[in-house]
């Protein structure tokens, strides 16, 4: 389903109830979040394991049509690709350490009829970018070293995303600039500040009580930023 225009805010289902995942995603949802980020972790690319594309599937059969986007923490990362394309993704964004030919996943990912994202680690420069940004829908800045949810904002992300936004303003396109890791309502405003319109966040919307209240909050620090 086509996402709504940014800023998007973006639940990430790793800090869900996993028992109760169709019911939280829906609540996510109903309290005004854009997209679903659908972390998928393979315990070699990162040190941790999460969930796969049956559950992806299991939620587009419950009937959550929503956009969502699949963050591939997976290496190698080609056959998921394909995976995820079948059960449902909106969005499937890869790590470029994650395969050898980064042109040829990028082109599966767009072929198969999502869109695309690639996604720079803390110590991963945007040298990447420069040859495939114009296949690409999103970039992702991850704000944290990927593997795990409930880790701290890492402030040097600022800088990074303000040169990703400087490349996307350059490129002419419309990429999203997405950031990952470590989003509250105290530091949200300062990611949209540095150029940020997609917003992921964990522990900070499924950690808290109320999420319409909390995703509220993260709009208007975002609106003031
Ligand atoms: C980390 C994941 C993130 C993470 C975000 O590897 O990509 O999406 O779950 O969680 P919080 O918001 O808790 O940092
Ligand atoms: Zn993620």
């Amino acid at each position: 389903m086509n996402p709504s225009a940014p800023p998007w805010i973006c639940p990430s289902i790793l800090a869900a109830d996993f028992a109760r995942l169709g019911e939280e995603v829906s609540d996510v949802l109903a309290a005004g979040a854009d997209t679903i980020h659908f972390d998928v972790m393979d315990n070699h690319y990162v040190p941790n394991l999460s969930v796969g594309p049956l559950v992806l599937r299991a939620l587009r059969k419950a009937g959550i049509d929503a956009c969502i986007d699949v963050h591939l923490m997976v290496k190698p990362v080609d056959r998921l690709v394909e995976d995820f394309l079948a059960a449902g993704a909106d969005y499937i964004t890869v790590h470029p350490e994650s395969t050898e030919h980064l042109h040829r996943t990028l082109s599966m990912i767009t072929d198969g009829g999502a869109k695309a994202g690639l996604v720079f680690n803390p110590a991963t420069p945007l040298s990447a970018l420069e040859p495939v940004i114009d296949m690409l829908d999103l970039i992702l800045i991850m704000s944290v070293n990927p593997g795990f949810g409930g880790q701290a904002f890492i402030p040097s992300s600022l800088d990074k995303l303000r040169q990703a936004r400087h490349l996307i303003d350059a490129s002419g396109r419309d990429i999203r600039l997405q950031i990952d890791g470590g989003i509250k309502i105290d530091n949200i405003g300062a990611a949209a500040a540095a150029g940020a319109d997609a917003f992921v966040a964990g522990t900070a919307i499924f950690g808290a009580n109320n999420y319409t209240d909390t995703i509220s909050a993260m709009r208007d620090e975002i609106a003031d930023a």
